[in-house]
């Protein structure tokens, strides 16, 4: 689905076009967002506050000091939930206060503590609309890259006729769905690894790890939302390929080392997400491996660095590692930044309780030159996302090239 996982904070103000953001969540909501809704009090009286809460499964906010919901999920941690907001209707006295910078209700106050983009959906009067004061509110929004989406010209509820219409809810939908479509990767090569490998003992064992592969295809996924063309080398795994990724399957780290360093060099950027064995048995038995004695014995040897090697490659790609620990998780990623002579590195706690291999969410403490950011705990899908902007903003630095 095209909003799957995205955050959208739905604002509806007091016009008589607040039915049709009721049809707005409907279409949000089945592209596979989760849709908040905030009302004004005068929102209210043109729609029942139970209506969204029907269509988006949650409770709809309308007050700043509301302490139930204020306990459940404070203002500011609804500001920074929000992927996108969406003001749809933005009713005349709405876009004054916003673009006066008041924080007088619930919805003005969000919007000015979020550092999400604000998407404001102007209705009324087409006259309300050409006043001079309405206009200086619009320019003043476009100053601070507010969105405007809107109005559309004809027929209105109070018999005139000329701009100042609400958008119809599934043009709406369409300028959300091109908002995050947008690209931060866009034409960019991008190469990424997943999964586990398994290192053969003899024809039917193997020495393996837990990766399932679900963080390396998120990163792949989110990539390709992007705008990136993506490749993913993928060890063992039953994961579904996303749609418009190109996969080869591989077995051991010598498969991904060979399927990797054969496709790297038109690459602009590599993403290790993969956990790859650091050694081998010597020799793969051609036949099963009976048994004999209490013991046995088997000789590992070091399997190739393939991270390392494409970190070495003369103008390669930007080149972004993980580092799997069980302790001192920020002291060994660095470490391994280091030695490996990477552009960035994500961490994770694996063998915890929440997080890490298997599990559908995760957690990342990110380091690159002189910096360092937290993830906190969420799906893996969301998290992707969130280290691919985080990227983003180091790749454009190094490449030197700039963000479409
Ligand atoms: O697949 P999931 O169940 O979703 O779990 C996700 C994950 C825990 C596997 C993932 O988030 C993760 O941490 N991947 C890296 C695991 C790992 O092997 O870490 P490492 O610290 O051993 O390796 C450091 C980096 O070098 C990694 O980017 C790894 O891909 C790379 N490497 C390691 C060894 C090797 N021979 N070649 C490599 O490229």
């Amino acid at each position: 689905m095209k909003l799957t996982s995205r955050h959208l904070l739905l604002g509806v103000t007091g016009g008589i076009a607040a039915y049709k953001a009721a049809e707005l969540a409907r279409l949000l909501v089945k592209a596979g967002a989760e849709v908040q809704v905030v009302m004004t009090q005068a929102a209210t009286r043109f729609v029942a506050p139970l209506t969204f809460e029907a269509l988006t499964g949650r409770p709809v906010y309308t007050d700043l000091f509301d302490s139930a919901h204020e306990a459940a999920m404070g203002h500011i941690e609804l500001a920074r939930w929000a992927d996108l907001v969406v003001v749809a209707p933005a009713t005349a006295d709405f876009i004054a206060r916003l673009a006066g910078g008041r924080a007088d209700d619930l919805l003005t106050t969000l919007c000015a503590a979020t550092k999400a983009p604000v998407a404001v959906a102007p209705a009324m009067n087409q006259q309300m609309w050409a006043n001079p004061a309405t206009q200086e509110s619009v320019k003043t929004l476009k100053r601070f890259q507010t969105l405007i989406w809107g109005p559309a010209a004809g027929e209105q509820a109070c018999g005139d006729v000329g701009p100042g219409r609400l958008f119809e809810a599934a043009q709406l939908f369409q300028l959300v769905c091109d908002h995050f479509a947008k690209g931060l990767f866009s034409g960019v090569r991008a190469l990424v690894t997943a999964g586990p490998t398994h290192e053969a003992l003899d024809p039917v064992r193997f020495i393996g790890n837990r990766s399932s592969g679900r963080m390396g295809f998120a990163i792949a996924r989110a990539l390709l939302e992007e705008g990136a063309q993506v490749t993913l080398v993928a060890g063992p795994v039953s994961m579904k390929t996303p749609r418009g990724v190109t996969r080869v399957d591989v077995e051991s780290a010598l498969q991904m080392h060979e399927a990797v360093m054969q496709r790297v060099t038109p690459c602009d950027l590599f993403v290790a997400t993969a956990a790859v064995a650091d050694y081998r048995p010597q020799k793969s038995a051609t036949e099963k491996i009976k048994k004999s004695g209490e013991q046995l014995t088997i000789e590992l040897i070091r399997n190739p660095d393939i991270l390392a090697d494409v970190a070495a490659l003369e103008d390669g790609p930007y080149t972004v590692g993980f580092a799997a620990e069980t302790e001192c998780l920020d002291e060994y990623a660095q470490q391994k930044r280091i030695s490996k002579r990477i552009d960035m590195i994500a961490a994770n706690l694996v063998g915890a309780e929440e997080g890490g291999f298997e599990s559908s969410e995760n957690a990342l403490s990110v380091f690159w030159e002189g910096g360092q950011q937290q993830l906190p705990l969420a799906d893996k899908l969301r998290l992707a996302r969130q280290l691919i902007t985080l990227m983003s903003e180091h790749f454009y630095a190094r490449t030197g090239t700039e963000n479409p």
